[in-house]
């Protein structure tokens, strides 16, 4: 293991996790890696709830910000949320603990575009960071940084902690080392800001690894633990239904001459019906296909391997624990297939408006004029967060958005007359997709978009009542431009409330 340390001052820090987790202070704001249950520290927070449990027991106060690239783990997120020790957590999360504590109120939650956070941490928004704790591959003869299998803030936490802890995980392919395409000239501030030399996915405009002051180094903990990321669902008819009529809509762009045989860059947001559209791309017509997202899912590995996708540029894995074995043991071959930055690189929105990204994402719910909800469950509740979805979807060529027409078994319609909070405007939604339909909404009028969502998205069972709305608030608003009745507009969701289908 020592040679994954390859510095003397960083071996000298060598301690046990709890012996790491015993620095921490109540009322610290701590900077993790991890991104979608990829690079996440895997010893540490598990040592440090149990320092906090320790302290409660006590009677004492002990609670820390917790600040991530995006989702973690259960032994991150997981671990420490279930000892309510969290007080503020940003940016993304999708862990059940992390989101009772959230939903009970125990933990302030600030739900962010994940491309905003580095110039906002950089700008002490979220006070001062006490502590970075990242996971890397190694620490090279240079006392620089292997990245693992995601960067996410990495690079922004690293510079503006006081100190720093490091976890080198053994079971990271040391073959990473040359996937990583870390940016440092991206720090500056407006009016230093200077453009980002990147035009293609495939461009390399950084280094291969993190750069660090050792002088921060408080601890180095050794690890061999793998990535934590749940198996995909398989594919049922609804999520290949929805590829399929976004293939055929990407087929039909190209026929008309709008998108280039090879599409343009393609973001893939998280979840399965994500991944079937990747698993659609597979069996379809498009080859060369590039991929400029934030996270490669097993599908996007599936296309790597079959040689219709050229290259894919993200800021982490986000992978199956068999497809990440895959890759971890094959690194050396996807290092040249895979590209890794920072998050403000993978999903800034100056690059992803040059490119011209294609964006898909799922959502929650969406109203009749194209408003999304992709976070909140009755407008309270939280379920995980806007991630990436806004900068790719404020910024792309084109927006997508992919949903089964129906949750809970049915009981409730994603489609709905208002959405019951906005994530992302009519002005930015292009195309929604159900396993009924799309519904191509660019150059509509809301009204015009009323018609054609209802008639090609909306399951069966709701389209007479959402037309039902639509006619009634037509003949009571008072304007014709986006009809609402403001009375009715949110009945459908205080109407699942009382016939308790939406927890
Ligand atoms: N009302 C109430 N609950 C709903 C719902 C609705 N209209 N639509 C979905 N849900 C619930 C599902 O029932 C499920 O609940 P469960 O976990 O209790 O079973 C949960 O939301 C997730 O839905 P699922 O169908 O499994 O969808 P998914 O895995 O495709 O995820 C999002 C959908 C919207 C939650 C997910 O895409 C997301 O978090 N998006 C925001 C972030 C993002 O887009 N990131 C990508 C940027 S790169």
């Amino acid at each position: 293991m020592s040679e994954r340390i390859a510095q003397e001052h960083f071996r000298s820090k060598i301690m046990s996790a709890h012996e790491a987790a015993g620095l921490i202070k109540n009322g610290m704001n701590l900077g993790f890696s991890g991104f979608t249950g990829a690079g996440y520290p895997k010893a540490f927070p598990v040592a440090l709830a149990e320092v906090i449990t320790e302290a409660h027991a006590r009677g004492e106060e002990f609670k820390v910000g917790v600040w991530t690239g995006a989702s973690t783990a259960p032994e991150l997120d997981g671990a420490l949320a279930e000892t309510g020790g969290i007080s503020f957590r940003m940016p993304y999360q999708s862990d059940p603990e992390m989101r009772n504590a959230i939903n009970s109120g125990v933990s302030y939650y600030q739900d962010m575009h994940l491309s905003h956070i580095s110039p906002q941490v950089s700008q002490g928004f979220y006070g001062k960071l006490d502590v970075a704790v990242i996971e890397v591959t190694a620490i090279t003869e240079d006392g620089e940084l292997i990245p693992s299998s995601s960067i996410g803030n990495n690079r922004t936490f690293i510079e503006y902690a006081d100190k720093v802890i490091l976890e080198v995980n053994e079971w990271q392919s040391i073959d990473l080392f040359g996937m990583h395409d870390v940016y440092y000239e991206i720090g500056a501030l407006p009016p230093n800001r200077k453009p980002i030399p990147l035009t293609k996915p495939s461009d390399r405009i950084g280094q291969k690894t993190l750069r660090i002051d050792p002088e921060k180094v408080i601890a180095v903990i050794k690890t061999d633990a793998s990535d934590r990321n749940s198996p995909f669902k398989p594919l049922d008819a609804d999520s290949k239904a929805i590829a399929g009529h976004f293939l055929d809509f990407l087929g039909d762009e190209v026929k008309r001459g709008r998108i280039p045989k090879n599409l343009l860059p393609l973001q893939s947001g998280v979840g399965n019906i994500a991944n079937a559209v990747l698993a659609g791309l597979l069996e379809g017509p498009f080859e060369q296909i590039t991929s400029y997202t934030e996270v490669i899912q097993d599908g996007m590995v599936d296309l790597l391997d079959s040689g219709k996708l050229a290259v894919a540029s993200a800021t982490a894995f986000s992978l199956s624990p068999d497809y990440a074995n895959k890759v971890n043991d094959d690194a050396k071959k996807y290092r040249d297939l895979i590209i890794l930055r920072p998050q403000d690189v993978s999903n800034h929105p100056e690059l992803i408006r040059r490119m011209g990204v294609i964006a898909c994402n799922g959502l929650i719910e969406a109203d009749i004029y194209g408003n999304v909800n992709s976070t909140h469950v009755m407008g309270s509740r939280m379920q995980n967060g806007i991630g990436g979805s806004g900068d790719f979807t404020r910024n792309g060529y084109m927006a997508a958005f992919v949903t089964p027409s129906t949750a809970k078994g049915g009981a409730i319609s994603c489609i709905v007359p208002m959405v019951n909070h906005v994530d992302h405007t009519e002005h930015d939604t292009d195309v929604v997709i159900t396993e009924q339909g799309l519904a191509d909404l660019r150059g509509l009028a809301p009204r015009q978009r009323a018609k054609v969502i209802i008639e090609n998205c909306a399951h069966p069972d709701y389209k007479e009542a959402l037309k039902d709305y639509v006619a009634h608030a037509e003949k009571v608003a008072n304007g014709h431009h986006t009809p609402h009745d403001l009375r009715t507009a949110l009945s459908w969701h205080t109407k699942y409330l009382e016939e308790g289908s939406m927890r």
